[in-house]
């Protein structure tokens, strides 16, 4: 029986790709074929001869650095912070600055110098030698940390060569389906090159794939001197090689265009990512309720089928933020619009579903059918919004809505007519959108599937073609859309998703792994992916839990659950082709298991929230990799098997079928299993269990983890030092959960003298505080009596009840302890 479904099912598989075929292959064909036709003097030319940039001439200082003058080019190096230099060698056009926020960056004293091999020019935090070849060497108090050849010109092109160390990892480069240490896979035979092209790889997506739907030029070098940060601020197609000759270890970039502009920032990694995302921005505080869990699926087709589907959540009591709408909703996959006659009552629909706490988040795709009786296609027309060839024509390429064209979304005549589109889908209760296809993407039969290289843009005004343009094409689509939410909705908060985007993509949208496939290892890559993104600024994303092509199976499904209640976008979604997925598809135990985590991340809400105000006040990403508590312990340098949420949770997913124990490398410090507080000392390897319903999950002393409990607050306490003495302190950020009213923090300082520990508070804030009551929960040493504010006060079971209550908050508490 079993058997014949399959073949029934694969039969139908084939039909389906077959009918795909027939509706878009012969425009695929025409497409790619016209393509080629225009883009042959667009592509690049190996026959250009390395050029120098000559000699050093000479140096004069300006109020941030110094501007410098070769034979061939100039170099400018300007200090944004004493830490935080940007460097810029020309010829080549400046970019659009799209990736950079407003700010204004105070002057830095720097001197200047001259010496036998060059100028030397120091901050207070740095000091950089320029040889008189134009090579590079930069370093900290502690010593040298980067050293860069001279750049080389290859005709239009730059290319620049950093050394590495043998030891040295790099992390980033935005989303990449690698190894989370870029350099791991690389040999001395074997190079390894990771493409500056945002690109769409369909259906073929899996561990190895490169590139993916998101590259940002950004990397992070963490070696035994120390760490860094290297942004390329050049939006132009490039590429990064990590060779690993015995000699000279590598990174070389190459771009095919523009002034070779980029920034070192260095530092510890929490003080990298500070100064990035102060350079390229912050990602904005979400609502609250986008940290809830939110269900997807390709495949509701009408009202009737998201209205069942939101009921199944109500009926077997499982959580649920929002439920998002993918193109199948649409007429004949158009943008802006929804089927009214598989969508009825679609507004009154939205409401209810509003009354319950559920929001409806509608997909979007950038190609916009090429129909005259498409208002949005006159009008698109009217205003010249499309993009189109140097000699005028139409780019014409074959996507979701079959023939389309494309707005031109570096006009910002055309992203604000685009963000004029969302207001009727948000007066039919849409409250979020989320941005598909727009690396963008199009159907080719063969060749790069996106826009012609010859596509002509309009770069704000300075014009420009799509080898400039593509890699910005995604993010300045959401940054239409964010801003609509802006306008139209100003006092809710924007909730935005992308699929593709660049350096600076989270200051208007989140994003999620793409279409990767229902498969361990698939599971394994999305771990090292997610912190790959954390550490290219890109602090709010997820996956596909269960994966996108294929059916995981219960155990599968359940294991990608467990570690994605531990990341920012919670969601489950799946393909059309495959089937419906959602926590009650394999039923028991996995529905109860499924339950538990979704209940654990509501508890968790309180700290997941303030991790999401640290990513916007500080730009870390709340989902960490293990040597961001301690980047000296090399021993975590290419760990990407666990995680941090925060600095207090460890994450441990399991990720391989069957395994119901796994083993952990505990960084430095002292841990506790968050399920059952046993102990263990870090700085070594140990195996934890991992049955079924959990995995392992440790918090670090010294933590204090706030967990709502319904109305309440429990603060659970562990302490910082087993034995003698320590302190630590948490900061815990409230506010409405939407809006922009008032907010708080609160700063509780933890000390531990002998048998007594100590516990103050302080806020901070008008926002009242929002909960009932504070518990305290003591973990690891044995509560023996308790003092709030001086008046002793009844424990029991390690438990302290209502500390605090309505709204109230106690100074200080005092609780005597005796070790276990
Ligand atoms: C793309 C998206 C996927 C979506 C599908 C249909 O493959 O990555 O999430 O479901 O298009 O819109």
């Amino acid at each position: 029986m079993r058997a014949a479904l399959k073949q029934l099912w694969l039969g139908l598989k084939f039909v389906l790709q077959a009918l795909w075929f027939l509706r878009y292959s012969p425009y695929a064909i025409w497409y790619s074929w016209q393509r080629d036709r225009r883009d042959r003097p667009y592509q690049p030319t190996t026959t250009a001869a390395p050029a120098s940039v000559g000699k050093g001439i000479q140096a004069t200082p300006t109020d941030r650095g110094a501007q410098f003058e070769f034979e061939q080019a100039s170099l400018e190096l300007a200090f944004l912070t004493p830490d935080f230099v940007r460097v810029t060698w020309q010829p080549g056009r400046l970019p659009v600055p799209y990736a950079l926020t407003d700010r204004d960056w105070p002057p830095v004293a720097v001197d200047l110098a001259e010496q036998a091999e060059g100028w030397r020019i120091s901050s207070s935090d740095l000091t950089i030698a320029v040889g008189w070849d134009g090579g590079i060497a930069i370093g900290d108090r502690t010593g040298q940390i980067r050293q860069e050849q001279p750049p080389q010109r290859l005709g239009e092109s730059w290319q620049h060569t950093a050394l590495l160390r043998d030891e040295e990892c790099l992390y980033g480069l935005g989303e990449r389906a690698a190894a989370f240490n870029l350099r791991a896979p690389v040999t001395p035979e074997q190079p390894k090159t990771y493409q500056f092209w945002n690109y769409d790889p369909g259906n073929i997506y899996q561990p190895g794939t490169d590139p993916m739907y998101i590259s940002i030029p950004v990397y992070m070098g963490l070696h035994r001197g120390g760490s860094y940060l290297a942004f390329y601020e050049n939006t132009f197609r490039g590429e990064l090689t990590l060779s690993n000759s015995a000699a000279e270890p590598r990174a070389t970039a190459t771009f095919e265009g523009g002034a070779l502009r980029y920034y070192l920032a260095v530092g510890a990694p929490p003080l990298l990512m500070e100064r990035y995302t102060a350079l390229t921005g912050r990602s904005p505080l979400p609502p609250r309720w986008a940290l809830g869990y939110q269900q997807s699926h390709w495949g509701y087709r009408t009202e009737a089928n998201l209205r069942q589907e939101v009921q199944t959540f109500q009926a077997e009591d499982l959580p649920l933020s929002a439920i998002h709408l993918d193109i199948d909703c649409q007429v004949n996959h158009r943008a802006f619009t929804l089927d009214p006659q598989r969508f009825p009552d679609f507004r009154q629909f939205t409401a209810e579903l509003a009354a319950a706490g559920v929001r409806v988040i509608a997909i979007n795709n950038p190609g916009i059918q090429h129909n005259r009786h498409s208002n949005l296609f006159l009008e698109g027309q009217i205003l010249n919004a499309f993009c189109t060839y140097a000699s005028g024509d139409l780019v014409v390429a074959p996507v979701w809505p079959g023939r389309s064209v494309f707005p031109d979304f570096t006009n910002p005549v055309v992203r604000d007519w685009w963000s004029r589109q969302f207001a009727y889908l948000l007066q039919v209760g849409v409250t979020g959108f989320w941005h598909d296809m727009n690396e963008p993407a199009a159907f080719a039969a063969w060749g790069d599937p996106t826009l012609p290289l010859s596509t002509r843009h309009c770069l704000e005004g300075r014009g420009g073609d799509h080898r400039e343009a593509h890699n910005v094409y995604g993010m300045l689509e959401t940054r239409a859309a964010f801003e609509s939410l802006q306008r139209y909705r100003p006092a809710t908060r924007p909730f935005v998703v992308t699929r593709s985007g660049w350096a600076g993509m989270q200051r208007y949208a989140w994003t999620w792994t793409g279409d990767i496939v229902s498969t361990w290892e698939a599971l394994r890559q999305t771990v090292a992916t997610i912190l790959g993104l954390g550490l290219s600024g890109v602090a709010f994303c997820g996956s596909d839990i269960g994966g996108f092509l294929g059916n995981p199976g219960g155990e599968l499904y359940l294991r990608w659950f467990q570690m994605a209640t531990f990341t920012v976008f919670y969601r489950t979604h799946s393909a059309i082709s495959v089937g419906h997925r959602a926590p009650w598809t394999y039923g028991e135990p996995y529905l109860s298991l499924m339950r538990r985590f979704l209940r654990l991340r509501d508890q968790l809400m309180p700290y997941l929230y303030t991790l999401a105000w640290e990513a916007s006040d500080r730009g870390y990403p709340p989902v960490r990799p293990l040597f961001w508590l301690d980047p000296k312990d090399e021993t975590l340098w290419n760990r990407a098997d666990a995680f941090c949420l925060g600095d207090a949770l460890l994450v441990c997913p399991v990720l391989a079928q069957g395994l119901r124990s796994r083993p952990c490398d505990l960084p430095p410090g002292n841990w506790y299993s968050c399920w059952d507080d046993t102990h263990w000392t870090g700085g070594q390897t140990v195996e934890l269990p991992a049955p079924l319903e959990q995995i392992p999950l440790l918090v670090r002393a010294g933590s204090i983890l706030p967990l709502s409990e319904g109305e309440d607050l429990t603060l659970h306490l562990y302490p910082p030092a087993l034995g003698s003495q320590g302190e630590s302190q948490y900061r815990l950020y409230s506010d409405a959960g939407e809006g922009y009213g008032d907010s708080r923090l609160d700063h509780w300082h933890l000390s531990q003298q002998g048998q007594t520990l100590t516990l103050t508070w302080r806020s901070q804030g008008d926002y009242p505080f929002p909960y009932g009551r504070v518990n305290l929960h003591l973990h690891g040493p044995a509560l023996e009596q308790a003092w709030v504010d001086g008046q002793a006060v009844a424990v029991a079971d390690q438990v302290l009840p209502a500390a605090a209550s309505q709204g109230k908050t106690f100074e200080q508490v005092c609780l005597q302890i005796r070790a276990a």
